[in-house]
């Protein structure tokens, strides 16, 4: 079985198409999305049609508990995510099927158990694992666990400590490592390998529409940034 991973679309629904597209391609058998799937740009019922037409499997991530009222956060932030905008173009329907996403997933398939959190899972919502981060030990502990994959950080990960691999795909919608693209990754079970990929898209045409709507330019330019 083939698994596609993504992760922080950010209701960038160009970025996840171009995921989409070419996890498909590759002939994955199922999407799984690590969370924040709203939040920051302004695609948000493009992106929830498209999810549920390609039955992603979804968690929450940060941002969609904000919207929705389950994580409370002060005004500014709110503003800054751009969730005043999220909140007055979302459909209702949509905005009931991001309340019912989990906070986390349990899978078993192919004898392999498959756990998903959007930060980690001691802090679902709020914990960052970066690459460099310093208490990886910490996953040792879930022994009966083959795979943890992660988001929240909007950089690929892949570290092994013991018999547990923790994945990150990176963000989909807004990468924050300095590459521009739409990050995904493939899981195999039968080879037990993943892989990372990034695909180009049409971020010229994203900008465009950003700029129309007076979307905030630090998320335009994190889209292009190089260095
Ligand atoms: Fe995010």
């Amino acid at each position: 079985m083939l698994i596609g991973l993504i992760s922080d679309i950010h209701a960038n629904v160009y970025g996840l198409q171009a995921a989409i597209r070419a996890i498909q391609k590759a002939k994955a058998d199922l999407i799984i999305c690590a969370g924040d799937i709203v939040g920051y740009y302004p695609f948000v019922n493009e992106t929830i049609d498209l999810l549920k037409q390609e039955k992603v499997f979804c968690i929450k991530g940060n941002h969609d508990a904000i919207l929705i009222g389950e994580q409370i956060v002060e005004k500014s932030r709110w503003h800054d995510y751009m969730l005043d905008y999220t909140v007055k173009v979302i459909k209702q329907d949509n905005f009931n099927w991001l309340r019912k996403l989990p906070l986390f997933l349990d899978l078993k398939l192919k004898g392999l158990s498959i756990e998903v959190y959007h930060g980690s899972p001691w802090a679902l919502l709020t914990e960052y694992i970066y690459p460099d981060h310093n208490n990886f030990q910490r996953f040792s502990s879930l022994t009966a666990v083959d795979y943890v994959i992660l988001g929240h950080t909007h950089w690929p990960l892949f570290y092994q400590i013991n018999k547990v691999t923790i994945v990150n795909p990176g963000s989909c919608g807004q990468p924050r490592d300095y590459k521009p693209g739409a990050c995904y990754a493939l899981l195999s079970t039968e080879k037990r390998q993943v892989s990372f990929h990034r695909v180009s898209y049409d971020i010229e045409r994203v900008i465009d529409k950003l700029q129309t709507l007076k979307f905030n330019q630090k998320f335009i330019d994190i889209l292009q940034r190089t260095h």
